[in-house]
């Protein structure tokens, strides 16, 4: 028999990693949207922050768009889904203006924060949002009220340099998929400014991306390098890298698919943590394994932190049967 001659690499897996309910539920939802009402369904922007997911769905029959009006006119009877990092208030407006028809992913532990927003906003509470200028979520969260009603902190620099606009008493949110440690700071500033600040009841940053981090947290210290299966646009995947980075991981990287490992910079590696975004499919942290076994005589194992049990229900469109043909 042939010896091997490859290097031996042990993988850790992080447990938990990959999809979380929200994803999960969203993904159902177009496939559901599609085998009721047939295609086209659009989907008002990248259903979950993965590419070979969308590229699933449209070969399904999903049409994706990034605003309402690139529907055509004579579409508007077709469903509409509305990504699970939400929406401002003004989307479904607008769609029922439209006259369109429309199934909503968000994340209900997104939808949670948006009542939190509407809740602090009607007890006559300033509001702000600790997030990413620019990701859909907070785009999402912030139209949830008038203009210039919630305000945007991304750093603890922001913290210190924060003026609120109002006397009222302070709350502040956050965006669901953040590092838990750069909150802890953040929000540590706000309390020590702003001793009255209104916190949430229970932390909105959500429990898959809390988990997500504890795992690789515990994997960093045990491996040479970490790679994160994810896309750029995902917060929490992004995330995930800078927890192993700040965890002393040599090497941390964020690949979408296995065509996108360096492998120079593994090269005399042998021991590798793998974990996923939430919205990364196990099929493409399974072609990394794949990747690796082809150049390394890989040994997997798994080091769970926790484990997950919760899932969300679907919309009741969906949820009750086609009417039947008269
Ligand atoms: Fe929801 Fe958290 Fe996933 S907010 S979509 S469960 S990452």
């Amino acid at each position: 028999a042939a010896i091997s001659t490859k290097p031996p690499l042990t993988v850790r897996l992080c447990a938990p990693r990959g999809f979380c309910a929200g994803v999960d539920r969203a993904i159902q939802i177009v496939e559901l949207a599609l085998e009721k009402f047939g295609s086209p369904v659009y989907v008002r922007h990248e259903i979950v922050h993965n590419r070979y997911v969308v590229d699933g769905l449209k070969a399904k029959g999903a049409v994706f768009v990034e605003e309402l009006s690139e529907i055509p006119a004579d579409h508007h009877d077709r469903p509409v889904i509305f990504s699970a990092h939400g929406v401002p208030k003004a989307v479904p407006a607008d769609a029922q203006s439209r006259q369109m028809f429309y199934l909503d992913a968000t994340c209900p532990l997104v939808s949670k924060v948006h009542k939190e927003a509407e809740i602090h906003h009607k007890r006559d509470r300033e509001i702000v949002l600790i997030g990413h200028n620019g990701h859909p979520e907070v785009i999402g969260t912030m139209g949830q009220l008038p203009e210039g009603t919630v305000s945007l902190i991304e750093t603890e620099e922001d913290a210190r340099r924060f003026q609120p606009k109002t006397d009222r008493p302070l709350a502040f949110l956050t965006q669901t998929t953040l590092s838990v440690d750069d909150t802890a700071g953040i929000v540590a500033v706000l309390k020590e400014r702003f001793p009255e600040i209104v916190a949430p009841h229970k932390e909105d940053i959500c429990y898959a991306t809390t988990n997500r981090q504890e795992a690789v947290k515990a994997v960093a210290p045990l491996v040479e390098a970490m790679i994160v299966v994810g896309a750029p646009n995902s917060s929490n995947s992004q995330r995930l890298r800078e927890v192993a980075e700040r965890a002393g991981c040599r090497i941390s990287h964020l690949v979408q698919r296995a065509t996108e490992i360096d492998w120079a910079a593994f090269e005399g590696v042998t021991s590798l943590g793998l974990s996923a975004g939430a919205s990364a499919p196990e099929t493409l942290v399974e072609e990394i394994i794949d990747a690796f076994s082809q150049r390394f005589e890989v040994t997997v194992e798994t080091v769970r932190t926790a484990d997950e049990t919760i899932s969300f229900n679907l919309p009741r469109e969906l949820r009750e049967p086609a009417p039947m043909a008269a």
